[in-house]
């Protein structure tokens, strides 16, 4: 099991590289990246939430114990977004805080799968924010940032201060 990096790390401002190669270890990775997801629970494990800074995250938006369909997806791109839509988000690295962010509601993209080979896919409602949510780590977004100007300067002040308050709230 992987530790998973908390706000405000470093690590998941930073912008992170590709994958050059699809190593025996990128391949471990990905699979200790699936079982850190499942046990979080999440629906989402990008690389720098690991504490790698790497273009790959895991994810896995049916999110049901009996037919979990983990997708690997290594430096994904994102050819083609349609639509709006508002998604609720929560994450891993932010536990307990949630907000309405805007995402795309459709989208057509291009990644490499655990074994290397090229998938492309066309992505909508909730696989689709969450493809969106984990790219953006990918680049040093946090969901947070869509946050209005007001409501952000209040999670950064009210998160700040007392990380723990938030962790523990319930989600409504
Ligand atoms: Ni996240």
């Amino acid at each position: 099991m992987l530790d998973i990096v908390q706000y405000p790390a470093e690590v998941l401002r930073r912008p992170a590289e590709p994958v050059t190669e699809i190593t025996g270890e990128i391949a471990a990775l990905a699979r200790s990246m699936i079982e850190t997801m499942y046990a979080a629970p999440g629906v989402g494990l990008a690389a720098p939430q690991v504490n790698q800074s790497l273009r790959m995250f895991v994810m896995d938006p049916g999110g049901e114990e009996d037919k979990r369909q983990p997708a690997v997806v290594i430096n994904p791109r994102i050819i083609e977004s349609v639509g709006e839509a508002t998604s609720e988000e929560g994450c891993l690295s932010i536990p307990g805080y949630y907000a309405e962010v805007p995402r795309a509601k459709t989208i057509h993209v291009q990644f490499l799968d655990a074994h290397g080979n090229p998938v492309e896919r066309t992505l909508s409602d909730f696989p689709a924010f969450v493809f969106q949510h984990e790219f953006d780590h990918l680049d040093g977004i946090l969901f947070v940032d869509y946050l209005s100007r007001t409501r952000h300067r209040l999670f950064e002040r009210d998160y700040g201060r007392d990380p723990w308050r938030w962790k523990f709230r319930s989600r409504r």
